[in-house]
Formats: structure tokens, sequence, C-alpha cells
């Protein structure tokens, strides 16, 4: 590697920043109709234009976490890496939320000062927000039927190529599922987690079958109650031990991610203790924080779309707030990572791992 080399020209604060023509990018439209200038228009366009700035960032870490993944086997060496820009975007996300504050003090009258001239323009064209997604995992299948055809038909040819030609590429969801279903320690040759676990969730369930049939402070009712909800619960496991049971739910629309996946980040949630498995663990919690703050924005976005337009219908030409209620429901990348805690049982209830397996928790998949 050779040395740094010492800079040539001196740099300059402005120009190195490209600040004139950065400065020189709000232009507020309104005044081009009225006598006077909306005056809450420049700070609409700022807001807009750091989100845009910030989202760019986050494409920056992203598309660099893609790279990492999209190889056959992810070295233990990056992890570290991989945490750190999870990180980054985690921190930028809890800004982007925030930033919403500040579009609040312009008041909905203010609002409509200069509405009505940035028809047909809207959210749904921010073509970074959209990448965000897509490389994230939310592809056109996994949107809410409005979302699916509706913001492509406001997109320019360039724009809809673009994104179309983006759908098709390696994203993060496919990617980390891939990266869990190679998880190397769920089958040995002495021992199977699946088969351990198994037994250990049904000892669990017994256990507490037995409980609530003999205790005393229960009426017969409430008994009855425990017990079929017990035997639910025994039931929604199956899909993790019975492909069969696994496809159904999948088909129906119920489960994304792949029963072999699933099984191995239950895997990495329970031993998180386990040397090796620490990393991972953040990877997956990380990637959680990331949804779980994406949410919130929608949510954010919705609840102060509805306190400017009420039940007005968007500029892009959704029902608005309605519309966007629907996206902070559905529109979710990691669902299953949530649903996990689902399936823990108490660190005191785990299999033991056979020594050998425990010595060989140093791992590269
Ligand atoms: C006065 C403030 C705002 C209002 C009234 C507003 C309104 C809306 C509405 C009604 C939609 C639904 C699509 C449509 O019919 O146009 C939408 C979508 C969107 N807006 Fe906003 N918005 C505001 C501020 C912002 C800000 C500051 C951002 C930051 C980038 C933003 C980003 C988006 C995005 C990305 C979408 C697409 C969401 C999706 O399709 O899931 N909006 N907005």
């Amino acid at each position: 590697m050779c040395a740094m080399q010492k800079n040539t020209t001196p740099c300059y604060y402005s120009e190195y920043l490209d600040l004139t023509r950065f400065l020189d990018a709000q232009n507020p439209v309104s005044g081009q109709y009225q006598e006077e200038e909306a005056h809450d228009e420049m700070l609409f366009i700022i807001v807009h234009q750091a989100y845009e700035l910030w989202f760019k960032q986050i494409l920056h870490e992203l598309r660099s976490i893609i790279d990492i993944f999209n190889e056959d086997s992810v070295d233990e060496k990056y992890h570290g890496k991989i945490i750190q820009r999870l990180d980054r975007i985690i921190k930028i996300q809890k800004v982007l939320n925030d930033q919403i504050t500040i579009l609040e003090t312009m008041t909905p009258l203010d609002f409509l000062d200069f509405r009505d001239y940035l028809i047909p323009a809207s959210g749904f064209q921010s073509i970074q927000f959209k990448e965000i997604e897509i490389l994230l995992g939310l592809t056109m299948k996994y949107r809410i039927n409005f979302d699916k055809k509706s913001f492509y038909n406001r997109l320019n040819d360039k724009d809809r190529k673009y994104l179309l030609n983006l759908e098709e590429q390696p994203n993060l969801f496919n990617l980390i599922e891939s990266w869990l279903e190679r998880m190397p320690f769920l089958e040995r040759k002495n021992f199977s987690f699946v088969q351990a676990y198994q037994s250990a969730l049904d000892q669990m369930v017994t256990r507490d079958l037995e409980i609530v049939k003999h205790v005393d402070y229960l009426s017969e009712d409430e008994r009855e109650f425990q017990i079929n909800d017990l035997k639910n619960t025994r039931a929604g496991f199956d899909a993790l031990f019975e492909q069969k049971v696994y496809d159904k739910l999948q088909s129906e629309g119920k489960l994304r991610m792949s029963r072999k996946s699933i099984l191995g980040a239950i895997f990495i949630n329970l031993y998180r203790d386990e040397p090796a498995f620490q990393q991972p663990y953040h990877i997956l919690k990380k990637l959680t924080e990331v949804d779980e703050l994406f949410t919130q924005w929608r949510h954010r976005h919705t609840v102060m779309v509805h306190r400017m337009i009420g039940a007005k219908i968007g500029t892009g030409g959704s029902s608005g707030h309605d519309y966007l209620s629907k996206t902070t429901q559905n529109n979710r990348f990691f669902r299953e990572l949530f649903n996990l805690s689902t399936y823990l049982i108490p660190r005191s209830e785990l299999p033991q791992l056979p020594e050998e397996l425990e010595r060989d928790m140093g791992f590269s998949v």
C-alpha cells in the first residue's frame, strides 16, 4: 500500500463542499404565481433536501453492507464493519424521525399558501426513499395494492426503469435469508438443534400444561381457557418443525423468510452468549432496529400528514393519510425477526450443546 500523498492544491471550505451550487438549490415556486412568496416554502424545501441528503448517506452505507453479504460466504472479520454501518444508519434514522418536528412548526394554513403549486409532485417520487425500501427488501410483491402500481405510474420513464431494474438486484432481505440458511451448526453428526429444540419446547409446554391442570386457584372455565391457549401455542410452533405446515403459511403470505433461515435466527438468538454468535446476534438486532425506526418514521409522517391536510387526497393522488396508515402497518422488512420472540425459551431450558460444537463455534459462513 502506498503512503497517503500530500495535497497539492490548497483546499478551501466552500469549494470542497461545492456550496455555491448547493446553496443555490433552494428555489421556492410560490413567488412565480403570487405577489408575495409564501414564507414557509423555504422551510418545506430545506427539510426535504436535508432528508434527501441523509437518504444518500443511508444508501451509501446500505450498498456497502449489501456488497459484503453478496458473496458465497461472509467472513467473520466483516461482522464488526456491518454492525458499525447498520448503527450509523440507525443514528441517521433517529435524526430523520426528529426532523418531522421542525416541519410541524408550519401550520396547515401556512402550507395552503403554496401546496397547490406542488401538484402532482409527491413523496412518491422520492427515488432515494424507494431505493432504500427496495434495497432493504420491500420489492413490489410485498407492497400494499395501491402502492404496487401507483407510485411507478407517477414516475418518469428514466426513474421507473431505474427502480424496476433495482427490483431485480440482490436486496438485504434475500441476502440475510441465505446467510442464515448457511448457518453451519444447525445439524451435526451427533447433534440436531432442531430435534433438541423441539423436545425442549415440548417439555416446556407439557410442564406448563401440568401446572395449569393442577393448580387450585383457577376456576374450571379459566383452566379450560389456559389449556386451549397452550395447545394453540404448541400448534403455532408446528410450522417450524413441519415443512408442509410452514409452506401453507408461506403461500398464504403469513411468512416470508424461509423455515431454515428462521431456525438459524432462533439458534443465534438462543445461543447468543456463545462468542461466535455475539456479532451475528447484533446484526439481527440492528436489522430489527432499522425496521422499527422506519416504521416509526412512517407513523410520524402519517400523523403529521393527517394534521396538515386532514382527509384531503395527497398531491400524488393517493388517499393521503389513509394510504400512509396502511403502508405503516404493512410495509415492513424483517417481520420474522420480530416474531422470533414467540419462539424463545428461557436460558435455563436451553438444550446443552455438545462440547465439540461449543469448541467449533468460530466460523465463517
Ligand atoms: C407538509 C408536509 C408533508 C405532507 C402534507 C406530505 C404528504 C404526503 C402524502 C399525502 C403522501 C402520499 C402520496 C401522495 O398522495 O402524495 C406522501 C408520501 C410520501 N412523503 Fe410526504 N408529506 C410531507 C412531508 C414529507 C417530508 C418532509 C418527507 C421527507 C422526505 C416526505 C416523504 C414522503 C415519502 C417518501 C412518501 C412516499 C411514502 C410511501 O409511498 O410509502 N414527506 N406525503
